[in-house]
């Protein structure tokens, strides 16, 4: 990651189901080390655009993009990135906790078997750290070996973060991670936003417009697969206020 490219831009993208335009001259650049909330109404293309930066939709028939989508300055779309090696610079979290059918340590250090270099015998301390940093750890320590479907969808959703981290991604894409959970859970994945801020780039879709102005340095808003036509909005309030009371 370099700090003089956009850690994602969006040139004049377009994206399609079908003959269905969902997202449309998108245009713009999120810098490196930077958390920025995406903002919007239902079906407005926060889940789209999410995906479509992480080429979670590529199995999706009739999916379709045009123009350039672009992670440190390389077209995700070209014959030359490969889903896979995307992945190990951008991670999703999802609304709905994803959990593998596997144990808590299982799922935890499940990226890591195709990773290269990495020393084996360090990878429990590894797992550890994560575990400590998304605040799950004291609730799972004695039972590592347990189902991890079993766990509580907050729990569930901290560990989903936990796997996410454990590759160190440099793009962290977050769809209402919290918008389901529990206080303490919901605490716990925020506070990580705030630690993170400085190392990664995060986009975080909220319908949460607190939570947005806690964490996030600026919101960007859509509308009908659109950003609004609209200068970046750098928190704190009142800059963004107009903008606030048209969504
Ligand atoms: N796999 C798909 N096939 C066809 N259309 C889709 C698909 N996924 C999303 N869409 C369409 O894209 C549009 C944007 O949906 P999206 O899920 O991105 O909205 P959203 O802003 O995330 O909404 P919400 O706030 O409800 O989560 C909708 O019209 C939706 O029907
Ligand atoms: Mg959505």
């Amino acid at each position: 990651m370099s700090d003089q490219i956009p850690a994602v831009e969006l040139r004049i993208a377009h994206v399609f189901f079908k003959n269905h335009r969902v997202l449309e001259d998108l245009n713009r650049q999120f810098p490196s080390r930077s958390v920025t909330a995406i903002f919007g109404p239902s079906g407005s293309g926060k889940t789209t655009l999410l995906r479509t930066l992480s080429r979670m939709n590529d199995d999706v028939e009739g999916f379709r993009v045009e123009g350039r989508v672009l992670i440190d300055g390389e077209n995700i779309y070209s014959d030359a990135v490969e889903a896979s090696r995307l992945r190990q610079k951008v991670g999703m979290l999802f609304q709905k906790p994803c959990v593998f059918p596997k144990s808590i340590y299982q799922n935890v250090v499940f990226g890591l078997r195709h990773r290269d270099g990495i020393d084996r015998k360090a990878v429990p301390e590894m797992a550890e750290n994560v575990l400590r940093e998304v605040r799950l750890w004291d609730e799972v320590k004695d039972r590592l070996n347990e189902w991890a479907p079993n766990l509580s969808q907050g729990q569930q959703q901290r560990l989903a973060l936990a796997r996410l981290l454990i590759l160190e991604p440099e793009i962290l894409l977050m769809d209402e991670p919290t918008s389901s959970l529990d206080p303490r859970s919901a605490e716990a994945i925020e506070s990580l936003i705030e630690r993170h801020a400085k190392l990664r780039t995060i986009l975080l879709v909220t319908h949460n417009l607190e939570q947005a102005r806690r964490v996030c340095g600026e919101i960007v808003f859509m509308d009908c697969g659109r950003f609004l036509e609209s200068p970046p909005v750098q928190l704190p309030p009142p800059a963004g206020e107009e903008l606030l009371k048209k969504y």
